[in-house]
């Protein structure tokens, strides 16, 4: 891909070349006016589709700029980026390279960079999962932050950078801290819980944030594969018992298996003997809901 690019400039280069010596020696062929990109530079399918002539250059686009414009309006090429990237921020709008290019309000990978959509891939993983679309409208699940840095603009410093991966800097709910003294559950006979969420790019695995169980009675040691899909949030993964299912934590937590009795806001009966989430906005939301209210813990 990258020879494809150095081709494309190479010819550019040999015609700027020849162009200067056209005029000491004369009798060089005039090349015919041909076209400054290789054939394809609009299909997508095309190895010379201008997209992955910028993704080969690891996303630079100032080489473009300094044809097309600084802010891509054609310049002396008379050839505009803004008719097709139309926002604001042009080819530099959030969704251009990763997200959903017809949505400007979907940033997050299906999509991802590499134009991959299977969630077995390691850059579109469980996006979709932590930030459920039918939830948009009210806020997203997780937000971003929660895992990376999000950088304010497209050139901002950390956001592209000679790495192979995105980078994950967890912060917010992943790192909530749980037991706390003064709060209204703290139990002194038991440690405060501070996650360290850590993401181990081989195995391509979370470990330690609170909300896959590293708070108090929950699961400390639960490590969670980011591309097994729903098979990472089993019930009883992050709290009770993960072989049977029973969602029971363990530690100083009433017995009782009648989850619903005391959590009602939360969970209802499942019609079979167990009990699934009511109101997914109260679960996994950093606060403990019990006996009708909200708090920390
Ligand atoms: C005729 C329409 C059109 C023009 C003109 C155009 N683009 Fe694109 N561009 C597209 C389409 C379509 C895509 C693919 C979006 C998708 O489906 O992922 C794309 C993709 C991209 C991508 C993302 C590549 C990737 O692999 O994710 C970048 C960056 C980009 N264009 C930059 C530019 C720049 C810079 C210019 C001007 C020099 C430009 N485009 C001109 C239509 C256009
Ligand atoms: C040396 C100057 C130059 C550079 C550098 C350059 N372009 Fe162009 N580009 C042109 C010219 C001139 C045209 C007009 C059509 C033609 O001659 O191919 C054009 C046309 C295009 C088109 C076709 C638009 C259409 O409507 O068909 C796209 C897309 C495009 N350039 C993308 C890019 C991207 C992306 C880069 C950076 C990787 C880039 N160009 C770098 C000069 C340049
Ligand atoms: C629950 C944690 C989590 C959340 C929330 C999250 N991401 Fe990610 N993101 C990841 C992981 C894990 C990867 C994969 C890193 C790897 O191994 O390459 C990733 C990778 C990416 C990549 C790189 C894709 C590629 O092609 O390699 C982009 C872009 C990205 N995330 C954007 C976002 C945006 C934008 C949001 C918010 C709308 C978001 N992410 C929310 C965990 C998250
Ligand atoms: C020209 C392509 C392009 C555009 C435009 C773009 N990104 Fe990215 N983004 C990438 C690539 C490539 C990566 C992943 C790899 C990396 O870190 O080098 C990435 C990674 C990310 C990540 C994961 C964390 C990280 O930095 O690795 C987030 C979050 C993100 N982008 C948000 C944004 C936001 C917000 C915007 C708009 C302000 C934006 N991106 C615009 C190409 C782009
Ligand atoms: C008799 C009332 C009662 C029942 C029944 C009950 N809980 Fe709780 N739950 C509590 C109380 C009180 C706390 C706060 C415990 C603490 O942190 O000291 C709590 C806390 C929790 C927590 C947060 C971690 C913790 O222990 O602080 C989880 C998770 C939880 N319950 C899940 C469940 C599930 C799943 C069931 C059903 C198997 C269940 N609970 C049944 C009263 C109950
Ligand atoms: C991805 C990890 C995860 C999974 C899977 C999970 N929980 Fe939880 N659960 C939590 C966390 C974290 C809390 C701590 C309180 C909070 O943040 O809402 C919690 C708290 C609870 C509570 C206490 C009420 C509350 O939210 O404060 C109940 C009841 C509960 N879970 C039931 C269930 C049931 C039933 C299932 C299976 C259908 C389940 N959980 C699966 C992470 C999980």
């Amino acid at each position: 891909m990258k020879r494809i690019y150095l081709v494309y400039l190479s010819v550019i280069t040999v015609a700027f070349i020849l162009a200067g010596c056209a005029k000491v020696k004369e009798d060089i062929p005039v090349i015919p006016s041909v076209s400054v990109h290789a054939e394809g530079i609009m299909q997508k399918s095309s190895p010379n589709f201008h997209g992955k002539l910028i993704s080969n250059n690891n996303w630079d686009m100032k080489q473009c700029q300094s044809c097309h414009a600084a802010n891509y309006s054609g310049g002396t090429t008379g050839s505009t980026c803004l008719t097709c990237h139309s926002q604001p921020a042009g080819p530099e709008a959030c969704n251009t390279c990763h997200g959903d290019f017809r949505n400007p309000a979907v940033i997050y990978p299906p999509q991802d960079t590499k134009n991959n959509t299977d969630p077995s891939v390691r850059g579109v993983g469980a996006h979709r999962l932590h930030l459920n679309e039918t939830l948009m409208t009210n806020g997203k699940l997780v937000d971003c932050s929660t895992c990376h840095n999000v950088p304010p603009a497209f050139n901002s410093p950390g956001h592209i950078d000679n790495s192979p991966h995105a980078e994950l800097i967890f912060s917010g709910l992943a790192a909530k801290k749980t037991n706390v003294p003064g709060t209204m559950n703290y139990t002194a006979s038991q440690p405060t819980i501070e996650p360290n969420p850590q993401y181990d790019y081989e195995k391509i695995e979370c470990s330690n944030t609170y909300c896959h169980g590293a708070f108090k009675n929950g699961n400390e040691n639960n490590v969670v594969k980011w591309t097994d899909g729903a098979n990472g949030a089993k019930c009883g993964s992050c709290h009770g018992d993960v072989l049977t299912g029973n969602p029971a934590p363990g530690g100083n937590h009433p017995p009782s298996p009648n989850c619903g009795g005391c959590h009602a806001d939360v969970v209802e009966s499942d019609g079979a003997g167990g009990f699934r989430i009511k109101d997914k906005t109260k679960h996994i939301n950093g606060l403990l809901n019990v006996f009708g209210s909200e708090r920390e813990y």
